[in-house]
């Protein structure tokens, strides 16, 4: 199983500005999120990531899996392809390896990007770094120690301002 965090973030590296707002996002990285996500038909979020896209932005409409991480298990979802699971990130890529996923994307937010790198199960990160600074707003990672090496595998201009920097993350 291969997993994949795809993720915006601005130049100087938060995923979201203090205003919570996502005005700053390109096309491409919504288009980039709709194809990664088709492609692995495996996508895992946090609930407040969920709480954002859901019901109208969610990746996948029916068929595959979207698995989202909460501690209300007990709340029915919308869609049947819906999981909401309180399972660790290392349970929820056996479930999906066991489903017959080879891949999955991890599409934020903080909370959940962080819990997966921890539990050192992120194979690969897509960063689509696009052309802003925030002041304040949200990090990549929080609650974490340890610093981790990455190796480029490829970089792209997706537009006159905005490029996707793609890494292999290489744990010690
Ligand atoms: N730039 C980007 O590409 C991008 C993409 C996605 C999101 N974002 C931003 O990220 C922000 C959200 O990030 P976030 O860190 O606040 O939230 P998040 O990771 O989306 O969701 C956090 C929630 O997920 C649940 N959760 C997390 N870890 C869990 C675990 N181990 N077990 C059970 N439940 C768990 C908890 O939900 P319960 O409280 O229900 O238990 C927790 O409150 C938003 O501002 C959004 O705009 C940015």
């Amino acid at each position: 199983m291969k997993t994949i965090i795809y993720l915006a973030s601005s130049a100087n590296g938060l995923i979201s500005n203090s205003r919570n707002v996502p005005d700053w996002l390109s096309p491409e990285y919504g288009q980039g999120f709709m194809d990664i996500s088709q492609r692995t038909q495996a996508v895992i979020m946090g609930k407040t990531t969920y709480n954002i896209l859901a019901p109208d932005y969610l990746p996948l409409k029916e068929g595959g899996s979207l698995v989202v991480l909460t501690h209300d298990t007990q709340t029915l979802p919308a869609q049947s392809n819906i999981l909401f699971t309180d399972d660790s990130p290392k349970e929820i890529i056996e479930q999906l390896t066991a489903k017959g996923h080879t891949e999955a994307v991890i599409i934020g937010g903080t909370e959940t990007i962080s819990a997966f790198v921890k539990a050192g199960l992120v194979n690969e990160i897509i960063f689509v770094m696009e052309p802003v600074l925030f002041g304040s707003g949200l990090p990549l990672l929080k609650d974490i120690e340890s610093e981790y090496q990455l190796s480029l595998l490829e970089v792209n201009k997706l537009n006159d301002n905005t490029v996707q920097l793609h890494y292999s993350i290489e744990y010690n």
